[in-house]
């Protein structure tokens, strides 16, 4: 088989509260991306890596020879939606001749080899494709907010069952890119590519992820995040 990974890397990550796009945050010299794109790369079934940011022109992204990485680097142009993004990648994935991609977020930089290795047997052994994810630990809550301020809780929702999806998530590309299509690029229930498949009628393979492969979302993820990376880097 021939795995292209994809690297959705063209939001803005207001949630940051940084000037910076999330991805583009460094540590140790070296930006979030960068992690993500070698942290993909220590699997050599993976052939290409593909990211799709904001302005593939742009100067200040790193070239190919920057990255500690055997396989190629090409940067496409993203979409105004994560899954807009995802599919612009799989379409290119596919020209270029991939059997499966794999989506991993710019913003988990943190992915053990381990875990990438587990996903990619799972995502190419099946036709329903694999996902990296955590079962949930904390107790759950529904209440009409999504804010936290001031609102009671309507119910508790029994975790057991549950699980907390990660990426990479990995398919058939083909599948996918039909999936991403069918479901629609901005539907806001597309958030990860499982769903796509899902809406599909494939039943995707969870695999065992890691706490560590968190999603830098704020700014406390990415100080957790730093100390990580700098600790495996000295
Ligand atoms: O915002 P969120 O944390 O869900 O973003 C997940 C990943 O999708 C990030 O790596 C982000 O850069 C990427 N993304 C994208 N294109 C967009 C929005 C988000 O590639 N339009």
């Amino acid at each position: 088989c021939n795995v292209k990974a994809v690297i959705p890397a063209a939001g803005h990550g207001s949630r940051m509260q940084s000037d910076i796009p999330k991805q583009f945050l460094t540590v140790g010299g070296k930006t979030l991306l960068q992690y993500s794109i070698e942290a993909v790369c220590a699997d050599p079934r993976v052939t290409e890596v593909i990211v799709a940011v904001s302005d593939p022109d742009s100067s200040d992204l790193p070239n190919a020879s920057e990255f500690h990485v055997a396989q190629p680097v090409t940067y496409i142009s993203g979409g105004d939606t994560r899954a807009e993004s995802v599919c612009r990648g799989v379409e290119y994935a596919v020209a270029q001749g991939a059997t499966h991609t794999l989506v991993h977020d710019a913003a988990r930089p943190c992915l053990p080899k381990e875990a990438l290795v587990r996903v990619i047997d799972s995502g190419t052994a099946s036709q329903h494709g694999a996902i990296l994810a955590i079962p949930v630990r904390d107790s759950l809550k529904r209440a009409m907010t999504s804010s936290g301020m001031a609102a009671h809780i309507e119910e508790s929702v029994d975790r057991e069952h549950l699980w907390q999806a990660q990426t990479p998530q990995v398919f058939q590309a083909q599948a996918l890119l039909n999936g991403i299509k069918h479901m629609g690029a901005h539907n806001p229930q597309l958030t990860d590519e499982a769903s796509a498949m899902q809406w599909l009628g494939y039943q995707p393979v969870l695999v065992e992820g890691a706490f560590k492969n968190v999603k830098v979302t704020h700014p406390e993820d990415f100080e957790c995040v730093a100390s990580w990376l700098l600790a495996s880097t000295t």
